[in-house]
């Protein structure tokens, strides 16, 4: 949550900063704000809301500094006002901060700063942090870069943090515990940012901090130390993106833009991983995640860790590694694992998978795996596995292996291509481990491969022949309260999806169940100004979905059916038919999600909301 940037350099620092804002606004944006130095002074804009409100702010001062930071919020701290906006600056307002993350000691902070005559001036646990600084500095002797060193590591909590001070007009001083900073390398020019589409469009040389790391960063390069001060070599390294990536390219939001990338998606994921020469030997795999063999003949267990989305994905993970690869499989809410963790068994295998790569609960969850079995023999140590479509987050750095899911950056706050990639990874790990264990037999395998292969154009299908008509629809929902969504085995958790998918981005109450559940209680909510969507596609659960369907319908619900394409039985029972091709059971959820994406998607446009940035939600989900 939060975005933070900074530059140093030879061009007008505002509008680069605000550029590069535009680009991270997806982490936060309920207020935002700009420090620069130039001539001595230190010059701080701030704005609440949106940043066309900051832009606006801007437009008129024709500021001429090269150096300067800015941050775009999503308030933890604090109600969103501009006066809780950052950067924050220290009593004398020679120096600014920006900080994305949470500092859990700033009320002890804060009063022993405030006891020592520093005037504060928000509600914000950031703001101790320019005062902390401006403390140290009053020491004689301490440099900017020292006093910032020392502030830092009085500081607990997950945090990034760019500063500046008016007396250091050369400095851009940057620093990294548990929240994510890139540095960017341009020519004779510096930027730093939490994420790099900030950072795409200037240069593709990039070097993320690691935690317990700051670096000073001035016009003729950047020096990075650990927090004990020690001086550290580093280099940077390129990215594989072109700015294009990061536009929405003639679609009116991103997540629209996002949905029709998903045939994309699974064309790269089954390029980068399907074995071309594979004989259909048994006990050899077509896929090739780069995984050590002794995974595929150890591990007795797997749990999955995630949130959200990543969350849903996991549960269709584990409804494949169970049925298929026959390993025993636990999803966890990250949350919820760090806290409350099952007991220790041996050979587990733990699967962090996020979008962002980010997510300060999954990242926590793991790293408390990883602690709590450091100390046992091999078989009970920590083997940990992330499935990611950002392959220079801090989740990639944290595990020894990582599953790129090739989704590429995502940007509409609502996960759509990512969820598709996430499941993607999950099909190609689970035909992995049932090849290896010879779960499946090669024929079962190929039989896989060949609905893996056909999905991309089944999925351009949906998208070509759906949209026009979803669309239409949606506009009848426009002032519904409540949805339903039900779906049996593997589609349970694409109604979860769909639900969530609605909610975020419509505002409209929507629940999902298992569609045998809403019996058991649900069903109480239903009458005719309640949809129920329901998944039912050819397979082991067919006709007792059809059954729960009607159920729903006796209750005067109007009832949305995701079927297969010419389906009568189905046609008789649903008062509306969102249909998809013919597909094996198993691998329908890549198919039936598209017309939920698509349903949410057109409401909440058609409501007129902000379908890209929805409220009190963040991107990046980075405190705990
Ligand atoms: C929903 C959504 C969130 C994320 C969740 C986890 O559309 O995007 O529910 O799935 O915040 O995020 P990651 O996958 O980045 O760990």
């Amino acid at each position: 949550m939060c975005g933070i940037v900074g530059y140093i350099g030879t061009r007008a620092a505002t509008e680069i900063l605000l550029a590069g804002l535009e680009k991270l606004e997806y982490r936060g944006y309920d207020s935002a704000g700009v420090a620069t130095v130039s001539e001595g002074n230190l010059d701080c804009v701030r704005a609440k809301g949106k940043l066309c409100n900051l832009q606006e702010k801007l437009e008129s001062l024709n500021n001429p500094a090269r150096l300067g930071i800015g941050h775009t919020r999503w308030a933890t701290h604090g109600k969103p006002e501009e006066y809780n906006a950052h950067p924050h600056t220290d009593t004398n307002r020679r120096l600014a901060v920006v900080q994305n993350g949470i500092i859990e000691n700033y009320r002890d902070l804060r009063s022993k700063l405030k006891a020592k005559g520093h005037e504060f001036r928000s509600e914000t646990d950031t703001e101790v942090i320019p005062h902390l600084i401006a403390d140290y500095l009053s020491v004689s002797g301490n440099s900017f870069l020292d006093a910032v060193r020392q502030a830092v590591n009085d500081l607990k909590g997950a945090f990034a943090i760019a500063a500046i001070c008016a007396d250091y007009p050369d400095e851009l001083i940057v620093a990294r515990q548990q929240a994510p900073l890139v540095i960017g390398f341009g020519q004779g020019e510096f930027f730093c940012a939490s994420d790099t589409p900030a950072l795409v469009q200037y240069t593709k040389a990039i070097l993320p901090l690691e935690n317990g790391e700051l670096a000073r960063i001035t016009p003729l390069g950047v020096e990075v130390y650990n927090f004990a001060g020690d001086k550290l070599r580093k280099a940077p390294r390129t990215l594989n993106w072109n700015p294009v990536m990061v536009e929405k390219q003639g679609f009116r939001h991103f997540m629209l833009k996002e949905i029709y990338e998903q045939p994309g998606v699974v064309r790269a994921c089954l390029e980068a991983y399907l074995s071309s020469g594979w004989q259909s030997e048994a006990g050899t795999s077509p896929i090739n995640l780069g995984l050590p063999s002794e995974l595929f003949s150890e591990v007795q267990q797997i749990q999955i860790v995630a949130c959200g989305t990543s969350w849903h994905a996991a549960l269709v993970g584990k409804y494949l590694l169970e049925q298929l690869a026959g390993i025993p499989t636990n999803v966890h809410y990250a949350s919820e694992f760090r806290y409350a963790p099952p007991p220790l068994t041996p050979n587990t295998l733990t699967i962090g998978i996020s979008q962002s790569g980010e997510t300060a609960d999954t990242l926590a969850a793991l790293t408390m795996e990883q602690q709590r079995r450091a100390d046992k023999e091999p078989r009970w140590q920590a083997r940990l596995l992330g499935i990611t479509n950002r392959p220079e987050s801090s989740l990639a750095q944290l595990v020894p292996h990582i599953i790129d899911t090739h989704g590429g950056i995502e940007i509409g706050v609502a996960a759509t291509k990512s969820f598709v990639a996430q499941l993607m990874a999950f099909y190609c790990l689970t035909l992995d481990f049932a090849a290896h264990r010879q779960s499946l037999s090669t024929t079962e395998i190929e039989k896989m491969l060949g609905g893996l292969q056909q999905l991309p154009a089944q999925m351009e299908l949906i998208l070509e022949s759906q949209e026009r008509y979803i669309e239409e629809l949606a506009h009848s929902y426009v002032d519904t309260t409540d949805f339903i969504f039900v779906g049996r085995g593997i589609s349970f958790p694409i109604a979860l999806e769909g639900a969530l998918k609605l909610k975020e981005i419509s505002y409209i109450h929507a629940e999902g169940y298992p569609s045998g559940e809403l019996k058991h209680g649900p069903i109480a909510l239903l009458d005719a100004k309640v949809p129920v969507v329901s998944i039912a596609i050819p397979g082991k659960v067919y006709e007792k979905a059809l059954s729960n369907a009607q159920e729903a319908k006796a209750r005067d619900s109007e009832l949305i059916g995701v079927t297969q394409l010419n389906d009568e039985e189905a046609a008789e029972i649903f008062d509306k038919i969102l249909p998809v091709p013919p597909v094996d059971e198993l691998l329908s959820p890549i198919l039936t999600v598209i017309p939920l994406q698509l349903l949410a998607y057109h409401i909440a446009a058609r409501r007129g909301l902000d379908v890209d940035q929805p409220r009190n939600l963040a991107k990046s989900v980075t405190v705990e």
